[in-house]
Order: C-alpha cells, then sequence, then structure tokens
C-alpha cells in the first residue's frame, strides 16, 4: 500500500456558508452525527423509517432486510411499488402537475420544457405502444438514446411496467452494444436516428443495424426508433419510428407493481476482466437511495433548478436525471450537447440562462474548463451571472485541490458549498459526501460516510486500518441500493464484491482510500485493480488488451493509465505486433493511428488510446509475468529505479521508453 500513502497534504477547510446553513436539512455536525447515531442504534429501522417517509408503496413492506443469504440481501422485499409512480404520477396527484420537470436544451439551443402532467402523458403512451407490442414485466430492453426527453422517458416507460432497462451510453461502438443485448438478452432496442453533440450528428441507428448482424439478431424482435434529426435511415420490418406507435395510444397506463427486489436496471460497468459486468439494481431499494440523497446530499428545496450534466448512459445520469429529480418532485435541465460548443462557456451560459441552483458535474469537465478560460478569458465564469447557484457538486473521480478551489471560487462565487460526492455504479448513489449545510468541507476528500452507510478502511485481511493508514475501501453492513448481483453471473458477484479473504461480508469498492488523522475524512486515492478512470469514465485495462489482440497483426498488448491534465488518467498502450515493429516516425503515427481505429470500434472512442508505443516484447518476469509497475512509469516518463535484472529481457525498456 506504499505507493497508496503518498498525497499531498491539504490544511484548507471551507466551512458552510450561515445562509446556507440556516435553512439546510442538516444544519450542522451534531445534526449529522445525530443521524448517524439514530442509524448505529437502530440500523434497519433507521432505512426502514426512511423508506416509508420517501417512497410510496402499493403494499407496505413488512420485511426490512433479509440477510439469510449473504451477499445476496434483500431489502423491503414483501413491500410492492413502482418506480415510475414515485417519480411522476405522485406529483401530479398531490397537485404539482403543472411543476415543469424537465427542461431540455438542445445542442444548437433550443429550449422545450415539460411539466410532470406532459411527462406522464409522454410515459403513459410510451408504455402503451410497448404493451401492445406485448412486452411485460420481467422483459428486458435496451436504451441507446441520446440526452433527450425521449431518452428520461424510455425509460421510465420501462420502469412503469417492470421492464429492466439497460441504458448504453450513445458512445459505444456497435460491438459493445451487441454484447450487451446478447448478455442482458433483449428482445427490445429503443434508439434514435442519430445523437447530435457538438454540432455533429452521430449516428445511433447505423450501430444498431450493425450490431444486428449476427447472434443479437435472433435475440431482438423490436427497434424502436425516435427521430432526432428526422434524417433518411434504413429502416427494416423489424424497426418501428416511436412518433407513429405512440400516436394513437391512450394518455394515460396504469402501473405494474413490483417487489421492491424487482430488478429496476442493468447497467454494464468496467471491471478487471475484458468481459463488462451487468451491475443489477432493485426497485425500492435503488428508488430510496436516489430520493434520498436528493434531499440530503443536494438539500434539494421544490424550488430549486437542478442540473447534473451526466449522460443517462452511466449511473450518474440514472440516479441524477432519470429517477433522483423527478423522485422528489424537482425541475431538471436535460443537455443533449458538450460543455465546449460553440464555445466554453457553454455551462456558464445555461446556468445563467435557465437560473440553475445546484449544478452537478465531473472534475474532468470542470479542469477543461479552466484550461479553455486560461486561454480565452471571454469564456470565464467571471463573464456570466451565476449567482443562481446555491450548491455545486463533482462525482466521477478525485478533484485535484486547485481545481476545488477554482469551481469554488470562480463558479460558486465563495458562497456555495461543493459536494464531492463519492459512489460507484454498484452502489447505486451517494455513499460519501459532505452534508453542505453541515460539514466543513476540505478540498480533495469526499468527508464523511452518508448516515447509515458503514463505511471503512481495511487491510488486506479485513482488520480496520487507524486513521492516516493507507487501504481499501470497504463498506461493512449492506445498505438498500447497494448492487444485487452481476447480471447472469453472481459466482463472480460474490468473488469480485465480497471476497473470502475480508470474510465475505464487506463490500470491496475497488478503491484504495485513507482517513484523516484528525478527522477522519475520507480521502479516494484511485482504483486498487485494473480499472481506469479516464474522464470520469470507467473502463478496464482488459477489455482495451482484449479489443488489441483481436486485432489481426497485434501479438501481445499490455494497457496502463498515465495522469492526465484534464481527464485525469489517459489510456497508454504498448503493443507487440506480428509484424515487424515500426520504426520510424511515420509508420508509428500510421500504425498507431489503425489501432486507435480499431479499438474505438471495438469498445467505443473513449477507450481510444491517446499514445501507443510499440515493442520487439513487453518487459516480463522470468515466469511470464507482465511488469505493470515498469510500463506505468514507462509511460510517465520516469527513469526506472528498480531493480530489473529479475527480467527475462531486460533491454525491451530502452525500446518502450518512448524516446
Ligand atoms: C471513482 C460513478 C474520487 C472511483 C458515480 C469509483 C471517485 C469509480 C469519486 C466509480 C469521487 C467516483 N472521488 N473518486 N468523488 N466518485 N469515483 O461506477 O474510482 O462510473 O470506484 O460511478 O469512480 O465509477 P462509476
Amino acid at each position: 500500500m506504499s505507493e497508496i500513502e503518498s498525497r499531498l497534504i491539504e490544511n484548507r477547510v471551507f466551512f458552510p456558508n450561515a445562509d446556507f446553513a440556516k435553512n439546510a436539512k442538516l444544519s450542522d455536525m451534531s445534526e449529522y452525527m445525530a443521524m448517524c447515531q439514530l442509524s448505529n442504534e437502530g440500523y434497519e429501522q433507521f432505512w426502514a423509517e426512511l423508506a416509508r417517509e420517501f417512497l410510496i408503496w402499493h403494499s407496505p413492506f413488512t420485511s426490512i432486510l433479509n440477510d439469510q443469504n449473504p451477499p445476496f440481501y434483500r431489502w423491503f422485499e414483501d413491500g410492492m411499488l413502482n418506480a415510475s409512480y414515485n417519480c411522476i404520477d405522485r406529483h401530479v396527484r398531490s397537485g404539482n402537475g403543472d411543476k415543469v420537470a424537465l427542461v431540455f436544451e438542445s445542442d444548437d439551443g433550443k429550449i422545450e420544457k415539460v411539466s410532470y402532467k406532459t411527462l406522464l402523458v409522454k410515459v403513459c403512451k410510451f408504455a402503451n405502444a410497448l404493451i401492445r407490442k406485448g412486452y411485460k414485466k420481467g422483459d428486458r430492453a435496451i436504451i441507446y438514446m441520446p440526452m433527450s426527453i425521449e431518452g428520461v422517458v424510455s425509460m421510465q416507460a420501462c420502469a412503469r411496467l417492470g421492464i429492466t432497462h439497460s441504458v448504453v451510453f450513445g458512445g459505444f461502438s456497435a460491438k459493445s452494444l451487441e454484447e450487451r443485448i446478447i448478455d442482458v438478452g433483449a428482445k427490445l432496442i429503443i434508439t434514435a436516428d442519430v445523437q447530435v453533440r457538438g454540432g455533429k450528428n452521430i449516428p445511433l441507428k447505423k450501430a444498431v443495424d450493425e450490431a444486428l448482424t449476427g447472434e443479437a439478431s435472433k435475440i431482438v424482435k423490436d427497434v424502436i426508433v425516435y427521430r432526432r434529426t428526422g434524417i433518411e435511415i434504413e429502416m427494416s420490418p423489424r424497426d418501428v419510428f416511436l412518433d407513429e406507435i405512440i400516436e394513437s395510444e391512450e394518455d394515460y397506463c396504469e402501473p405494474v407493481y413490483v417487489e421492491s427486489e424487482h430488478p429496476l436496471f442493468v447497467l454494464y460497468t468496467s471491471g478487471s476482466t475484458g468481459r463488462p459486468k451487468g451491475i443489477q439494481h432493485s426497485t425500492g431499494g435503488y428508488l430510496l437511495h436516489s430520493a434520498l440523497t436528493m434531499f440530503y446530499t443536494f438539500d434539494i428545496k421544490p424550488d430549486d433548478i437542478f442540473w447534473c450534466t451526466a449522460d443517462i448512459g452511466w449511473i450518474t445520469g440514472h440516479t441524477y436525471v432519470a429517477y433522483g429529480p423527478l423522485a422528489t418532485g424537482n425541475t431538471q435541465i436535460i443537455f443533449e450537447g458538450v460543455p465546449t460548443f460553440p464555445d466554453a462557456g457553454r455551462f456558464w451560459q445555461m446556468i445563467e440562462k435557465h437560473g440553475v441552483s445546484i449544478f452537478y458535474t465531473a472534475p474532468t469537465a470542470i479542469r477543461a474548463l479552466i484550461k479553455a478560460s486560461s486561454l480565452n478569458q471571454r469564456v470565464a465564469p467571471e463573464n456570466y451571472n451565476l449567482k443562481s447557484l446555491r450548491l455545486l457538486g463533482t462525482v466521477g473521480e478525485p478533484i485535484n485541490p486547485e481545481a476545488w478551489v477554482w469551481y469554488y471560487k470562480n463558479v460558486g462565487g465563495s458562497r456555495c458549498p461543493i459536494v464531492d460526492t463519492f459512489w460507484q455504479t454498484e452502489t447505486g448513489g451517494h455513499v460519501i459526501t459532505p452534508m453542505p449545510g453541515a460539514t466543513p468541507l476540505i478540498p480533495g476528500s469526499c468527508t464523511l460516510p452518508f448516515p447509515g452507510i458503514d463505511a471503512a478502511v481495511v487491510d488486506e485481511t479485513g482488520q480496520e486500518l487507524p486513521n492516516g493508514k493507507g487501504g481499501m475501501l470497504v463498506i461493512r453492513k449492506p445498505w438498500p441500493s447497494m448492487i444485487r448481483t452481476i447480471w447472469g453471473d453472481a459466482e463472480r458477484f460474490k468473488k469480485t464484491y465480497f471476497p473470502k479473504e475480508l470474510g465475505g461480508k464487506f463490500y470491496l469498492a475497488g478503491d484504495g482510500s485513507i482517513r484523516d488523522e484528525k478527522n477522519g475524512y475520507f480521502t479516494i486515492m484511485g482504483r486498487i485493480d485494473d480499472v481506469l478512470n479516464i474522464s470520469g469514465h470507467r473502463l478496464g485495462t482488459m477489455e482495451i488488451e482484449s479489443a488489441l489482440v483481436a486485432y489481426e497483426d497485434v501479438a501481445e498488448a499490455a494497457v496502463v493509465g498515465k495522469p492526465d491534465e484534464v481527464t485525469g488518467e489517459s489510456i497508454v498502450a504498448f503493443v507487440v505486433l506480428k509484424s515487424k515493429r515500426p520504426e520510424n516516425v511515420k509508420e508509428i503515427s500510421e500504425k498507431a493511428k489503425v489501432l486507435q481505429n480499431w479499438v474505438a470500434k471495438e469498445i467505443g472512442p473513449i477507450a481510444k488510446p491517446k499514445e501507443i508505443r510499440f515493442g520487439d516484447n513487453l518487459p516480463k518476469t522470468r515466469s511470464g509475468k507482465i511488469m505493470r509497475r515498469l510500463l506505468r512509469a514507462l509511460a510517465k516518463g520516469e527513469k526506472i529505479q528498480q531493480d530489473v535484472s529479475t527480467l527475462e529481457n531486460p533491454a525491451i525498456l530502452e525500446q518502450l521508453s518512448g524516446t
């Protein structure tokens, strides 16, 4: 663990702003502690009360936690509810039907607002069309959509019928899409003609067609296509246009009530093997934590204008776009485009235009915008009126203290608390995060666990480590929004997340962490497995390596991460070709381009290695193990300090040094 013990000591403390605290749900640390205390005294009762307070149950639960078969925990299992009812109908029924639910801004700046009442109609019409096509509870649908009202409506319509959705990020390739269709067994695909980002049309339907040329075509029965631009696309007898199938459907559709444990969705994420894992979430427990964290972490109030910039293809876009803000009945912004189009002032301009009060984004976006505004003063946040903001948040990767302070001062006007929220696809919602009216903030630290989350730092045997010692982050007790299993692979679920070495009962997050000696605050030090974090997106090194070796001329490949100023980490691939190693600059760059495009096609553009180095072989121990530590050092351009005499082929280091 020596690698993860070195870190910057950060001494600046930012206390909650008094005005903010006055009206906050938790307005000082004693209130936070009291809530933690409550969860300690009666753990199950604590969650049960929140589940009754935050969700509407069609039939109430009597069993809180079933832990008979760990780690397959079941929460509120005899309760019945519907996620879409909890996100939409309840607000219409309580008289808030005219409140704006979604404010959509397109890439080219057009705005469309949807009230809760209209959202209900849209979701119901869609659901009725799905019923007409024969879909029902237990079926699976793949959603491959742009950021759009229709994207959210698709998810909600599936939820309304108990159809388990699996959203695939629009940036993933046809090949990735195909793998997910097969793994989840989706009979239905919901997609769009294209997605529009940064002024460009990126085809989606075409990728679906490509994904449906092999095995997946035997599984899929229907492809529903939302016409985003209406450009001409090829349609087969299996394909229908969304507008056409909903046209004559009724405005109302009875929700299908499901058991609390019914899988609301499966979302694929990278792990340490070549195959992505389908993370399965429940309905009740997941929805509870979405609403709960909206309420406490974001301190959401009825008049807030909430904006989470994440795409619905990621977990953040599930919990804090498609479900959370609707569950709490709020107004939110949905943005189709990218932060740098038409220029890097887009976020600030949109905050000003829509009066955004809570803004939640990724450190990589902040770093990119810091860079952009240092190059061009005109796009700096100072040029915009950002007075509507009252709370800021970050997610997805560690935020470096300098970026934190810039965000705090230049965007938040030194008045808005920042919630640095640590969580994962598997945790469903925030698990370590400040409470904005209570927690003193230290840049770079996600501070303390959400009340009820028993997070700890342990060694390889599961022993808790004292503050100041780096180790593995675990959560020791089951919590309602936790991952239920890996779709179709319960064994892998058990092995990956509840390893025997830790007693089989601790959830292993896969991140290194250290707690501050003085106050116990958590700092996340990055993944301890072979997962990279590129712009806040998870990618497995194995996944990229498998893609590379699938190329006919590649004999061997090893992928490592290298620190990157903007994207956090960038991908460096070391490749051994079957043919002759390219030697001159032109040959190298041509071959690298071919492989970069190959990976983009295999996985998606986000997985493209930034740099590819070619060698005659890779540094290996005599037993044949690739020395990744050495490759990481080479990628960073560091001098190799370590004794390399045990290497099979020490001379290779020179060749791979990239100089
Ligand atoms: C990282 C995103 C530091 C971490 C919600 C985790 C963070 C992985 C933070 C999960 C944070 C997320 N500080 N690191 N505030 N939030 N991470 O599944 O490595 O896409 O394991 O979920 O992102 O990524 P995922």
